[in-house]
């Protein structure tokens, strides 16, 4: 087991009502100006930021408005939010919404508290990583992305078509309000990617050089065997609160690192997605269950008994030859992707099948220009991760 630091600060407030704690839980986390982001038109169409401005007014905080987040969050957004936060004083963000509010809103936290630097040259390194960040909130609409616990922040520079990842403890949300009735809303699509998201942040964290932990096993296969059996019954009835219950909660766990502690995490998958959202603008889960058959028929053969393990502990194969075992595994993955219609490759995605030309230019962009490799499981080169791209090319 390797050595680790665990830290969650993250207090969850979870079940029907927790966005009433709104106004509570700032003045708890002693916000008294408090910067609401949210996204484009469903949190007003629900009536939710009407309740939020009621809380915060109950409870006798200032507040202004970010509005208009999109999906795959726009880094122009974020600096707007910026000058936004510091022109009102805010000394507290709250995210009302998923991943790409919750991200813009941590993106606004890290650039407030720097006024001095443009927030990408953190993404890109020009600037020394920060160690603070103004305090952050959420009220979460979408379980998927984990960004409420997580340490990580993903935002999209609109004028290169870079999406990438940056993060550290310092921007773990100090509370998260987590009302799963918030999420029966969810168009069925947004429910399959935010269930394919979840299983990928524990498969990423599964798939590591390090084997043995048993503990850890245990919670990332307990969690895995759960969000494939709710997941589905979420997909198939979003209104169903007991299953989107346990959806939201699989979510948080699945991405505050409990499921990977003491094995480190791969994330490769994630890294050949996130080209495609950032070139392509696609949902992040669609992309990851576009590439991650691919990803998983090339890397395998690293560590056939892993692949297996995973088959008999999550899908219940019953094969006791390894090898067999393991494409099985791989098998039954796509297949729940496929029963939640998620794609199972690029020729699936809106985008459809794309020239080499295209592929060769994510797989560079994915690896620095081929100067760094991704993952830890199998390490990739630009080459490998071309070779991954064209093997999910197809329809
Ligand atoms: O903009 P609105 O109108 O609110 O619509 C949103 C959006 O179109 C809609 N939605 C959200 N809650 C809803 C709802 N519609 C109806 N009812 C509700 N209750 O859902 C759409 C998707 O929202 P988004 O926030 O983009 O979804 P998600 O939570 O999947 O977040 C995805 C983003 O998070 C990043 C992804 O890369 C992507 O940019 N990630 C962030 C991570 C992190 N910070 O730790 C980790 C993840 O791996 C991921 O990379
Ligand atoms: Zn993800």
């Amino acid at each position: 087991m390797q050595n680790f630091n665990f830290y969650t600060p993250t207090e969850i407030v979870f079940g029907r009502g927790a966005e009433k704690e709104a106004g509570r839980m700032a003045s708890k986390y002693k916000g008294s100006r408090v910067l609401v982001v949210y996204g484009g038109q469903s949190a007003v169409k629900s009536g939710l930021i009407g309740t939020i401005e009621q809380e915060l007014d109950d409870a006798g905080i200032s507040y202004e408005t970010l509005p208009g987040v999109k999906p795959n969050p726009r880094l122009s957004l974020a600096r707007e939010g910026v000058k936004k936060a510091i022109a009102f004083k805010a000394d507290l963000i709250l995210a009302v919404g998923g991943g790409s509010v919750i991200d813009t809103a941590k993106s606004v936290a890290i650039g407030a508290a720097h006024p001095e630097t443009d927030i990408w040259d953190f993404w890109t390194g020009k600037v020394k990583k920060p160690e603070t960040a103004l305090p952050i909130g959420v009220v979460l609409t979408i379980a998927a992305a984990g960004s409420e616990t997580s340490d990580s922040v993903v935002l999209t520079n609109d004028e290169t078509g870079k999406k990438m990842g940056y993060g550290g403890d310092f921007i773990r949300p100090k509370f998260a309000l987590m009302d799963p009735e918030l999420t029966c809303t969810l168009p069925k699509y947004q429910v399959a990617c935010g269930v394919v998201d979840i299983l990928m942040h524990t498969l990423e964290r599964y798939f590591t050089p390090v084997v043995g932990n048993l503990l850890t096993d245990e919670i990332a296969e307990g969690l895995m065997r759960t969000i494939t059996t709710v997941g589905k019954k979420a997909y198939e009835n979003p209104a169903d609160y007991d299953a989107m219950s346990e959806v939201m909660w699989c979510g948080s766990l699945s991405h505050n690192g409990l499921t990977g502690l003491g094995r480190g995490k791969d994330f490769s998958c994630h890294k050949l997605g996130h080209e495609i959202s950032g070139m392509f603008d696609e949902a992040h889960g669609a992309t990851l269950s576009a590439v991650w058959g691919s990803w998983a028929r090339f890397a395998y053969k690293t560590d056939v008994p892993r692949f297996a393990k995973y088959g008999r502990q999550v899908w219940g194969i019953d094969e006791a030859d390894d090898g067999q075992a393991a494409i099985k595994a791989i098998d039954c993955t796509e297949d729940f992707f496929r029963s939640l219609d998620m794609p199972t490759c690029i020729g699936e995605l809106s985008i459809g099948v794309q020239p080499e030309s295209v592929l060769r230019k994510m797989a560079d962009s994915a690896t620095m220009g081929d100067t760094v490799k991704q993952g830890c499981f199998k390490p990739m080169d630009a080459g490998d991760m071309f070779d991954i791209y064209r093997m999910a090319n197809h329809k």
